[in-house]
């Protein structure tokens, strides 16, 4: 789950890192009164959860409560990448001196931790790393040691950061890696972490993503949470516990098992080429041991999906047969039948594995004249493919 920057900037402020603390408003009005209490110069900034919206007109300074006005007038409701902006962050104006970057992150690839800092950071940080990747440090952290004082003072020299900030930058550093680990982030920056007039070091911007998979462990985090950009049908499923990613194209697929259900994509995406150019809608797992619950769940979904015109179910029976699996689909379309919900969309169903031919069996018995039985996995993807076509 990414956070808005204002509650990245609350967990650094819970963690000792330095930053500005502002109000976060939803009108023009409020705004205005918010800059009166604040006083002085203010920086009025869109909270959308995407990077750029500085150069998209996203972060303005004004001088009066009457611009944070006028400014947060223009700035709520702007659309920055497809994100619309539903409300604005009144901070304090800070006296830049210098803009650094900072971050922590997840390096997948390497299987570690990676520290990233630059003395040149700022919105060109982007172009930065592309044209001269020299002035971005970038040192491994690793997972057991963390980042000590000893690790911090690497990091801090790789980014050559000068004496007049350095003891802070190393202190700052500590102190996010703090939020880093504590919080389960896989993703902590800070751009830009400034260097003030009068010498200080703040965290101006926040940037923090963080693990689902560590929820379990941060009740509070369920409070953070804010579904306005989550699609309704990811929504839904999260709601019914299913691993359900939409996508863009036309023909729905459910899958047991990540590998099976992600190679399935490929293969339909191939498939399709052949016909249109037809695409998955999304990516779904119903996992081993799936109910005929869990596949009416999976269906619904698919089938609440407007663009989906075909659905292709690829089950490789494991412990799982396919007979339970044959039996979980005629169940699930009897179920969604009965809820006034029938479906009236083409289903692909190939069986593979333990038990496949009593599956077949099972379904061809059924006989319902939506469901057609592919043995192969290129047939399957080539059928539903085509079925896509037909229906869009
Ligand atoms: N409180 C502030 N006081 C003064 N200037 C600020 C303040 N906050 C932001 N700025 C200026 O606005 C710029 C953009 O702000 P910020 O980094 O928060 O937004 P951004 O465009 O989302 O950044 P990013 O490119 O990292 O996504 C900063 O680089 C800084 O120059
Ligand atoms: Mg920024």
């Amino acid at each position: 789950m990414d956070l808005y920057e204002y509650q990245a900037k609350d967990l650094f402020a819970q963690h000792g890192v330095p930053t500005q603390s502002g109000e976060v408003v939803h009108t023009p009005q409020h705004a205005k009164e918010a800059a009166e209490r604040i006083g002085g110069l203010v920086v009025v900034k869109a909270q959308v959860k995407v990077g750029g919206r500085g150069k998209a007109g996203g972060v303005k300074l004004a001088k009066t409560p009457q611009e944070a006005y006028d400014v947060a007038h223009d700035i709520l409701g702007l659309d920055i990448k497809g994100h619309i902006v539903h409300q604005v962050l009144v901070n304090p104006a800070a006296d830049i001196a210098e803009e650094y970057y900072v971050s922590y992150l997840l390096d997948r690839a390497n299987r570690t931790f990676l520290a990233m800092a630059s003395k040149e950071g700022g919105m060109e940080i982007e172009q930065l790393a592309v044209e001269r990747p020299e002035a971005l440090a970038k040192v491994a952290v690793d997972a057991v040691v963390g980042v000590d004082r000893a690790k911090a003072e690497e990091i801090c020299d790789a980014a050559g950061f000068d004496d007049s900030v350095r003891e802070q930058i190393i202190l700052v550093l500590e102190k996010l890696w703090d939020v880093f680990v504590k919080s389960d982030a896989t993703l902590v920056e800070v751009n830009p972490l400034v260097k003030t007039l009068t010498g200080e070091v703040v965290a101006l911007d926040g940037k923090v993503s963080l693990d689902e998979n560590a929820d379990f462990r941060h009740p509070e985090y369920e409070a953070l949470a804010d579904f306005t950009e989550t699609d309704p049908l990811e929504l839904k499923a999260k709601e019914k516990n299913l691993n359900y990613v939409k996508l863009s194209g036309s023909v729905g697929i459910i899958g047991n098992g990540a590998g099976l259900v992600m190679s399935t994509l490929d293969v339909v995406a191939y498939a399709g080429e052949e016909f249109g150019g037809q695409k998955p809608a999304n990516f779904l797992d119903i996992g081993g041991g799936a109910s005929a619950q869990v596949m009416a769940d999976g269906l619904e979904i698919i089938l609440g999906d407007s663009e989906v015109k075909s659905v292709l179910v690829n089950v490789f029976g494991g412990i799982t047969a396919c007979d339970a699996v044959a039996n979980g689909i005629v169940q699930a379309l009897q179920m969604l039948a009965d809820k006034g919900e029938p479906v009236t969309k083409p289903l692909v169903v190939r069986l593979d594995g333990n038990n496949a031919d009593l599956g077949r069996q099972i379904l061809h018995d059924a006989g319902n004249p939506l469901v057609e039985l592919v043995d192969t996995m290129d047939g399957a993807a080539r059928r539903v493919a085509e079925l896509a076509a037909q229906g869009a």
